[in-house]
C-alpha cells in the first residue's frame, strides 16, 4: 500500500477522490482462473463501471443490467455479455437483438418471453430461477424468495413451453441468489444446488442443458476479508463436457481495487460524541449508509497546514465520521477509535471499490463530485 499512502500524503490536496487500482482487480481475476480453470467469468459491472475495460481484457465477458451498461461494454470491446433485469422493455430487447456480440438474456418472467418472441430473438436464452431455498445462504443480500427476480421453479416447465411456442431455444438457467457470501462451504452448497436444480428443471422441461449460471455472490468485505476461493474450488462439483458453468463476480473483483479518500475539514462534539466532518460523504460513497455499517478507515496525516498553531485535533478517542450532507444519515463510520487526527488529514476508506460510488446519490445537494484517479497502469 506504500504507493497509495504516498500518493494520498503528497498529491491528494483537496476534496474527495476515488482511487482505482486495477491491478488488484486483475490479481483477483487471476486467482479465480487458477482456482476454477473450467468456469466462465462474466464481470458484473454494476459493482463498478470503471473496471469494464479491465474486465474486457481479463474476464470472459461482462454482465449487464441496462442499455447503458451494454453500451459501455460494447464500447470497450467486450466479446460476450449476459443481460438480466426485472424490467426489460420490447424496445430494449429489439435493440439488444441487433448487437454484434455474443448475448445471453436471462429471462426473468413469462412476459419477457413474450417480448423476446415478438422481436424474433434468435439466440438461445437462459431462464432466471427464483429458488427461495437459496435465501438461507449466509450473505449480506438475498436475491431470491420474496423478490421480483426470476421465475419460480414450479413455473419453469410452463416457461419452457412458452419459450418454445414463441420460437426460443432454452439452453439453461441462471441462479444469481446472494451478494457478499464469505462462507466457502455455503457457496459450494449454492453451486451444487444450482447444478442439481438445473438438471432437474432441464429434465422436467425436456431441454438439453448447456448453460448453468450461478450468478455473483463471492464475498469481499470492508475489512478486506474475502471468501476462501481456494477452499471453494475443492468443494464444487465438476460438470460433464458440453455444460458451461458461468459465474458473475462483481464485488469479489472490484472491492479491493477502490479506495475512497477525503479530507477532514472540522471536528466537534455534541451529546458526548466526537464528530469528524469530511469534505465528501455518502453522496460519493453510499455503501456504509445503505448497509448500516461503519467502513473502517486509515488516517493519513497531512504534514502541511497554514495555521499549525491553531489546528483542531482529536487525540485518543472514538470518532463518528460524517459528510457534508444536511442529513444525520450521512455517516461513513459511526464510531472508530483514532489515536490522533487533525483537520487537514486524509481519511482513506479501502476495500471500497464495489458498490461504493456506483450506488451513490451523487446529485443530492449538488455538491462537487469526487474526483477519480487510477494508480498503476495496466500490467
Ligand atoms: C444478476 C447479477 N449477477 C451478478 C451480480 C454480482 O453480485 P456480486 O457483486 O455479489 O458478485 C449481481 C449483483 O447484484 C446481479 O444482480
Amino acid at each position: 500500500m506504500t504507493r497509495l499512502w504516498d500518493w494520498v500524503g503528497n498529491r491528494c490536496r483537496s476534496g474527495a477522490m476515488w482511487v482505482w487500482e486495477p491491478w488488484r482487480f486483475v490479481e483477483r481475476m487471476e486467482l479465480l482462473r487458477r482456482c476454477f480453470p473450467q468456469w466462465t467469468f462474466l464481470y458484473a459491472q454494476k459493482a463498478n463501471r470503471s473496471f469494464v475495460d479491465v474486465a474486457a481484457r481479463v474476464a470472459d465477458g461482462v454482465e449487464c443490467a441496462s442499455a447503458g451498461e451494454v453500451k459501455r461494454a460494447l464500447a470497450v470491446g467486450v466479446r460476450r455479455i449476459a443481460v438480466a433485469g426485472p424490467v426489460m422493455t420490447r424496445e430494449f430487447l429489439a435493440w439488444l437483438s441487433g448487437c454484434a456480440v455474443e448475448v445471453t438474456v436471462h429471462v426473468e418472467s413469462l412476459q419477457q418471453l413474450r417480448l423476446l418472441g415478438s422481436v424474433d430473438w434468435s439466440r438461445p436464452v437462459a431462464l432466471r430461477v427464483n429458488a427461495s431455498v437459496a435465501s438461507e445462504l449466509p450473505a449480506t443480500h438475498h436475491m431470491t424468495g420474496l423478490v421480483p427476480f426470476g421465475i419460480e421453479p414450479e413455473r419453469i416447465p410452463l416457461a419452457v413451453e412458452m419459450a418454445h411456442a414463441v420460437g426460443l431455444e432454452v439452453m439453461g438457467f441462471s441462479h444469481h441468489a446472494v451478494s457478499n457470501c464469505l462462507d466457502a462451504e455455503a457457496y459450494a452448497e449454492h453451486v451444487a444446488r444450482s447444478v442439481g436444480l438445473s438438471w432437474e428443471l432441464a429434465r422436467l422441461g425436456g431441454i438439453e442443458l448447456r448453460y448453468i449460471n450461478v450468478g455473483g455472490g463471492l464475498g469481499s468485505d470492508p475489512r478486506g476479508e474475502c471468501i476462501d476461493v481456494v477452499r471453494l474450488a475443492g468443494l464444487v462439483p465438476s460438470l460433464p463436457a458440453g455444460v458451461e458453468l458461468v459465474c458473475e463476480p462483481g464485488r469479489f473483483l472490484a472491492a479491493p481495487a477502490g479506495h475512497y479518500v477525503c479530507e477532514v475539514v472540522d471536528v466537534k462534539s455534541a451529546g458526548g460524541l466526537t464528530f469528524v466532518l469530511v469534505k465528501g460523504g455518502t453522496h460519493h460513497f453510499r455503501l456504509p449508509a445503505a448497509w448500516g455499517y461503519g467502513h473502517p478507515f486509515t488516517v493519513v496525516p497531512d504534514g502541511w497546514w497554514p495555521y499549525e498553531w491553531d489546528r483542531p485535533e482529536v487525540v485518543d478517542r472514538e470518532v463518528r465520521v460524517c459528510g457534508e450532507l444536511c442529513t444525520p444519515r450521512d455517516v461513513l463510520h459511526p464510531g472508530q477509535y483514532v489515536s490522533r487526527l487533525r483537520v487537514g488529514d486524509r481519511l482513506v476508506f479501502s476495500h471500497a471499490g464495489a458498490y461504493g460510488r456506483d450506488i451513490s446519490h451523487s446529485q443530492f445537494l449538488s455538491h462537487e463530485k469526487a474526483g477519480t484517479v487510477t494508480l498503476d497502469t495496466w500490467r
